[in-house]
């Protein structure tokens, strides 16, 4: 069976880029992406691809390339649905913060009203791909509900997990280490794996496109991510080791990250992991061990969060420990509120927990960040709900020049580890500071030597005081 229309509901940071890459490397199949938030298919449709609702490098370029040739972004979701033979699901899987499972589980609201919808309208067979990061087992749900609601059309489902890491999204879809498709063990399951096989054959070398039963694939996604956290725990844990020791973690890291057995990558200490994966799964599988009895399980992954909301909260202290123990009325400037660099996602960022605590100690808070806006800064610190809509407006201030950002700070806190930061004129903000000028790395990105030279007093995330 070959594949003429995909339909993609969720026009999101999986949603958005991956269909792009789709519509860009398979000319001869129409792709269009809905979703129910009007303005995020508005800001995709915009006139100038700039504007469009996600940064990644290279991302505004391709949609430049194919929107409106086979790539389509509406709200027209009913229609699409009608239309496609493969369905990708791109909905957001949030961790739940009401009832069973509350904290931990995933929430699956989004993905049973997409099921009941599809079921709803489709008139023909649909092969349907679970692309949103799922509980193992979710295939089993999604296809009782789309068989008992549905009007007698047959449904095969597909999981295909993103493994797209935001900031590096169009070159991680165009080469990727592996495309894993997992699919139901009968003969129309097999079937519909082979459809989205040869899709992905279009630019994915065939040796790179693993096929797995369904449940294996869920399982990998979610265990993927813990490892990859894992290893940033582990290396985090390492940090503050190191700060007692006058051991450096860069040199660790570097010492042993050159055995190919650990290998180098993802040994980056930092003030804390974040985005919308890493915590999410793991609290996903410790809720999936517990259920299952497995407490030990469950005891090991919840480590890896343990640690993390530890270097958060640690971070900050040392903040304020190094600022005389009261950082009350003081201006303190954070460089960076996304997640990573070049992205301007800021789910689970770091620095909403640093700031958290700061503005706890009463700290007036400047933030600069290349690509995340005011409106977006303050709906993070809104939503944790703890201090008033108001408060956070007169304690925060989001600027978009990093020399105004600094000007009469106390202190600079990097939490993002943007290249531009290394290019700032370092001199000038110096200057500008009152003293003494402290500064805060919490990626360990700039020369300190530099900055030392300079007159300011850092503190460096796994080396301490330098
Ligand atoms: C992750 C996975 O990498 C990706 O495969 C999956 O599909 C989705 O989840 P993402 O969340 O976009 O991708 O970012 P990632 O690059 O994995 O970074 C996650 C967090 O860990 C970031 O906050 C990052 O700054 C932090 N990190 C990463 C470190 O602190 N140190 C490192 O060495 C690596
Ligand atoms: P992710 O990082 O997983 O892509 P996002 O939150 O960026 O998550 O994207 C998920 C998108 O899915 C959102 O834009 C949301 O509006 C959309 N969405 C959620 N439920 C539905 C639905 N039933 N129909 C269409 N779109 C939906």
């Amino acid at each position: 069976m070959s594949i003429k229309n995909i339909c993609c509901i969720g026009a999101g940071y999986v949603g958005g880029p991956t269909m792009t890459m789709i519509a860009a490397q398979c000319a001869d199949i129409i792709v269009n992406v809905v979703d129910i938030n009007e303005k995020r298919i508005a800001a995709w449709n915009d006139s100038n691809t700039d504007n469009i609702p996600i940064y990644e490098p290279g991302l505004s370029e391709l949609v430049k390339k194919t929107r409106g040739k086979n790539l389509f972004f509406s709200t027209e979701v009913d229609q699409a649905i009608q239309d496609a033979d493969m369905i990708f699901i791109s909905v957001n899987t949030p961790t739940k913060t009401y009832g069973v499972g509350k904290g931990m589980a995933a929430d699956l609201k989004y993905i049973e009203l997409c099921a009941r919808q599809i079921a709803a309208v489709a008139t023909t067979d649909k092969i349907i791909v679970e692309k949103s990061t799922l509980p193992v087992r979710t295939a089993e749900a999604l296809k009782r509900i789309l068989d008992n609601t549905g009007n007698g059309v047959n449904f095969d489902i597909l999981s295909n997990p993103e493994f797209l890491a935001e900031g590096t999204a169009v070159s991680d879809l165009l080469n990727p280490d592996r495309v894993l498709i997992g699919g139901e063990e009968t003969d129309r399951g097999r079937l519909a794996q082979q459809a989205l096989v040869d899709v992905y054959s279009n630019w994915v070398p065939k040796e790179q496109i693993l096929t797995t039963n369904v449940w294996s694939s869920e399982l990998s996604k979610l265990t993927a991510n813990a490892f990859l956290a894992q290893r940033v725990s582990s290396i985090n844990a390492l940090s503050e080791l190191c700060e007692v020791t006058e051991a450096d973690v860069n040199e660790v890291a570097r010492a042993i990250g050159a055995d190919s057995r650990i290998g180098s990558k993802f040994l980056k200490a930092s003030v804390g992991f974040g985005g919308s994966c890493f915590q999410k799964d793991i609290l996903n599988l410790v809720y999936i061990s517990k259920s299952y009895g497995l407490h030990e399980v469950a005891d090991y992954w919840e480590q890896v969060i343990i640690m993390n909301d530890h270097q958060k909260r640690r971070f900050a202290r040392k903040i304020v420990q190094t600022l005389f123990n009261t950082v009350s009325g003081k201006k303190i400037t954070l460089l960076g509120w996304a997640f990573k660099k070049d992205t301007n996602d800021t789910r689970e960022s770091a620095a909403i927990y640093v700031a958290d605590y700061l503005l706890s100690e009463q700290a007036e808070l400047v933030i600069y960040d290349p690509k995340v806006t005011e409106e977006q800064v303050y709906s993070d610190l809104d939503y944790l709900g703890t201090r008033s809509e108001g408060e956070n407006r007169r304690l925060v201030k989001v600027l978009n020049s990093p020399y105004e950002a600094m000007d009469k700070a106390h202190a600079i806190a990097v939490l993002t580890e943007w290249d531009e930061f290394k290019t700032l004129n370092w001199n000038d903000i110096f200057d500008s500071m009152l003293k003494p000028a402290f500064l805060f790395d919490g990626r360990s990105v700039l020369d300190h030597k530099k900055l030392n030279a300079i007159g300011f007093d850092n503190y460096v995330i796994g080396k301490g005081p330098c």
